[in-house]
């Protein structure tokens, strides 16, 4: 069906591309030598097997297109764009792919050129039978502006402060206020570090180093409760421990240079102020308590979470803050979800702005906490804060967690096919079922047969939102689905089914599940198998043909039921010799005609074939001969047409017909009178050759004549069937006479002595043969004449005669007048002519007056 590439795969993966940046901000600023990490989705729905390539891309300020950062290609061969070389090969740029459909870019130190608009790049390749690539799809995620500040030069006057501490703590355990500075040339100056509680100075180290504490301070310092050291140019500790309840509040820390005069006395410069922390102190002894409630576990993709956080106890304000660490997660901290405070304010994490996720309070000691739309990416830790403020402006909190799972998307997903029969007539509906049991997330069901080459060809997708893109014919089917709350059946009905449409069907859905689209392993193959109609074909053909040789014989090879009146035939016949087969002729369903290979030119030319009406193969061989004696078979298949139009075959009937071909009858008979002579020198005598029967009506005769004394035989003529006459004996002078057609005479005249013996004659049969030839069908023999012929010149032959005496002498008699009359016109012809005597050939009954010969 893949005809051409590119217009298949327009139709079969649009829209199957996603890139998204995960939780994209809306810019991003960070200072120059700072880390920068972006995460990008990108997975594809298609069907066939594609490469995806992948880029960071930075459209610096300024420039006219955007440029590769780094690159992972097609053959995933990663590569860093122009300009990034150096800082790639000190691993300072960085591609990762962390799973299926993420990747990360690490900056390890932004420079100022890298401002400009930063986005990913996804492009989908595949691979033509030819082994050449080709893009077929390309998109960009949102472009993300980046702002990278240089670093100020910061004139000797300004200081940068910040404070870092721990911000909740149980009463008795150590709070460290790590106060840090930055400013030019730090370590050749001198500073002066002071901590702020609610705006007052409780304690200060100045240039010297020097730790001066506040007056309500002083006990605990000297009781080693409160130390303040400079642990390096830029770092500030102070500890204080343990630390009691009324030490929470805001803190902050301050810092000024001093800069010694020419009197060797500091002068304090401008002081600048950390931003302000606060920090709760808890009572250990607090009556709050957290437990989850209510989970089942573990989740399907697409449910929703819901966590029940309960507190015992309560006396104060309360508020709520959620957090987890999914199991995924390289990170070992937990991340905000989402916070509730005393006054009923929700605060969602930016990562979680396009989450559908809430806390509520249904009573005053329960916080639900509900996310929406799970996915495996989605378990791990869940954790509940509850912080409660007391009545006296004390503020303790709890904290409980609990693991959650969720299950991934393969794993729930059930999908079936099957077919209501596994085999249909040609003609018929195939009806297939694809169950998929699924919890409801919106899914894109494919449909598709596989090919020859076991590839698969899309015959239809049906997308989530009720859009539906053919890639078959669509008219040759048919879709349905039925919506059975997690249960959802997909038909698909191929209808009026013809051969082509046997073979294997698949269904497979893809998920797109939070950005992602996620293929799902596909279900079983279902094989669908065709069959032909039930053969109603009957033919039948002669049993048996006997037939003369040279005649014609026809075989009849009719077809007696059909299954459709619209069927058309094609026939094969065949002859079998022998044990040997071998195909005469051949006609297709359309009447196209083809001898057979093997067959030899003579019978090629002598055979034909005919359709008649009924129908009937009527099979003609012409002029049949011994070597066309055999077992005939027509074979008949009878062609229907699929709802298609195409023709397709069902299978061969045959009949067979036993065809014998004969010789005629051998009837040759020539009368066998036997017969005495007494006859005087001189005398003539007759020796007839009499045919009474002959075998066939067109027969020619070959006529011998023989003398036989003792065992002495001697030919001595010879009448041919080409009318040639052979004398083969000089001592005797004879006369051929043919009064009719089957009548043949030799006379000896004038006969000698030497003549007496025994004689008889000869007769051979000439039949027609095939090819215009002639065969001898028979030979047969006269009877005896004994001739004894006297040396006195007594003559007795007629009271000695009793052979033929009365018919032989009267026709001898007329022959011979006959004769003298013959012999006295071919004389005048002779001498006028000057032709050959005595051939007179076409003449059927002639006489030949063989020359005398004068040694006699
Ligand atoms: C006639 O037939 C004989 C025997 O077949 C042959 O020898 C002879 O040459 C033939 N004669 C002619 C004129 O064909
Ligand atoms: C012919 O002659 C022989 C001897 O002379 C004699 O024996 C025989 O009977 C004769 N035959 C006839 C038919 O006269």
């Amino acid at each position: 069906m893949v005809q051409c590439l590119s217009f298949c795969i327009a139709t079969v993966i649009d829209n199957s591309l996603s890139v998204t940046s995960s939780d994209p901000p809306t810019s991003l600023s960070f200072n120059e030598g700072e880390a920068l990490s972006l995460i990008c989705q990108a997975s594809t729905n298609t069907i066939q097997h594609v490469h995806l390539a992948f880029a960071w891309y930075l459209h610096k300020e300024g420039a006219q297109d955007a440029k590769p950062i780094i690159s992972l290609d097609r053959d995933f061969t990663l590569a860093p764009g122009e300009g990034f070389e150096q800082r790639y090969r000190d691993a300072a740029i960085r591609l990762d792919k962390l799973d299926e459909a993420m990747y990360t870019l690490n900056i390890a130190e932004l420079e100022q050129s890298d401002q400009g608009q930063i986005y990913c790049q996804a492009q989908e390749w595949i691979q033509d039978p030819d082994r050449s690539w080709y893009k077929i799809s390309q998109k960009d995620a949102e472009k993300i502006p980046l702002t990278v500040k240089a670093k100020v030069v910061t004139s000797m006057s300004v200081v940068e402060v910040s404070l870092s501490a721990q911000n909740a703590l149980q009463e008795g355990q150590e709070l460290l206020l790590s106060c840090g500075i930055n400013a030019q040339n730090l370590a050749k100056r001198f500073f002066s570090v002071a901590w702020l509680w609610k705006g007052i100075e409780l304690a200060k180290i100045g240039p010297t180093g020097i730790l001066t504490v506040r007056q309500e301070y002083i006990d605990r310092e000297r009781n080693g409760e409160l130390k303040a050291t400079r642990t390096g140019n830029n770092n500030y500790q102070l500890r204080i421990k343990p630390v009691k309840t009324t030490d929470k509040g805001s803190y902050s820390c301050r810092a000024w240079p001093e800069e010694r005069g020419e009197d060797g006395n500091f002068n304090q410069g401008a002081a600048q102020d950390s931003q302000p922390m606060d920090i709760n102190i808890f009572t250990p002894e607090s009556g709050l308590s957290v437990k989850m409630e209510n989970m089942k576990q573990p989740l399907a993709p697409g449910e929703k979470l819901k966590l029940i956080c309960e507190v015992d106890g309560v006396k104060g304000q309360l508020s709520v803050t959620w957090k987890r660490k999914p199991t995924l997660s390289t990170s070992s901290l937990f991340a905000t979800i989402i916070s509730l405070n005393e006054n009923g304010v929700t605060e969602k994490a930016g990562a979680f702005t396009s989450r559908e996720v809430r806390v509520t309070r249904p009573t005053t000691n329960k916080f639900v906490f509900e996310l929406a739309d799970v996915a495996e990416f989605d378990s791990g830790t869940y954790e509940c804060t509850v912080s409660e403020t007391q009545p006296n402006g004390r503020t303790q909190s709890q904290t409980q967690n609990v693991n959650v799972s969720v299950k991934s998307i393969d794993s729930v997903v059930k999908m079936a096919l099957r077919n209501r029969e596994p085999t249909v007539t040609v003609g018929n509906d195939v009806q297939l079922m694809c169950k998929v049991t699924s919890p409801r997330v919106p899914m894109t069901l494919t449909w598709s047969k596989e090919t020859e080459d076991s590839n698969l060809n899309t015959i239809v997708v049906l997308y989530s939102n009720g859009s539906i893109s053919w890639s078959g014919d669509q008219y040759r089917y048919q879709v349905q689905v039925d919506n059975q709350g997690n249960t959802i059946m997909h038909n698909l009905k191929v209808l009026r089914a013809s051969h082509r449409e046997a073979g294997k069907y698949q269904c497979m859905v893809s998920v797109f599940l939070h950005n992602v689209y996620k293929k799902l392993p596909p279900s079983n193959l279902v094989n669908v198998q065709v069959q032909n109609p039930a053969s109603k074909l009957a033919i039948s053909s002669n049993h048996i043909i006997v037939q003369r040789i040279n005649t014609d014989i026809q075989i009849d090879c009719k077809v007696t039921s059909r299954t459709s009146e619209f069927s058309l035939f094609a026939v094969t016949w065949e002859l079998q010799q022998d044990a040997v087969k071998k195909t005469i002729l051949t006609s297709d369903h359309n009447g196209i005609i083809t001898f057979g290979k093997q067959i030899e030119e003579s019978l090629m030319k002598r055979i034909s074939m005919r359709h008649t009406d009924g129908p009937t193969f009527e099979l003609t061989i012409q002029q049949v001969r011994i070597s066309d004696k055999g077992i005939y078979m027509c074979k008949v298949a009878e062609y229907l047409q699929d709802p298609w139009g195409e023709w397709f075959s069902l299978s061969d009937k045959n009949s067979t017909t036993n065809v014998n071909v004969t010789e005629p009858e051998k009837k040759l008979f020539v009368e066998k009178n036997e017969g005495e002579m007494n006859i005087s020198i001189a005398e003539d005598f007759s020796i007839p050759c009499h045919i009474t029967e002959q075998s066939s009506k067109e027969s020619q005769f070959q006529v011998t004549w023989f003398w036989q004394q003792g065992t002495e035989v001697k030919t001595i003529f010879t009448a041919y069937r080409n009318s040639t006459l052979k004398a083969s004996d000089k001592n005797v002078v004879v006369r051929y006479d043919h009064p009719s057609p089957r009548q043949f005479d030799l006379t000896v005249l004038k006969s000698n002595v030497e003549n007496s013996g025994m004689y008889f004659c000869e007769v051979e049969e000439w039949i027609h043969a095939p090819a215009d030839e002639w065969q001898k069908h028979a030979v047969e023999k006269s009877g005896n004449l004994n001739v004894t012929v006297d040396a006195e010149g007594y003559a007795k032959a007629a009271t000695d005669l009793t052979w033929q005496a009365s018919t032989w002498i009267p026709i001898f008699a007329i022959t011979v007048s006959i004769c003298l009359c013959i012999i006295t016109i071919l004389s005048c012809k002779l001498c006028r002519r000057k032709t050959p005597a005595g051939k007179n050939s076409g003449h059927p009954l002639w006489t030949e007056q063989v020359p005398l010969d004068l040694n006699a």
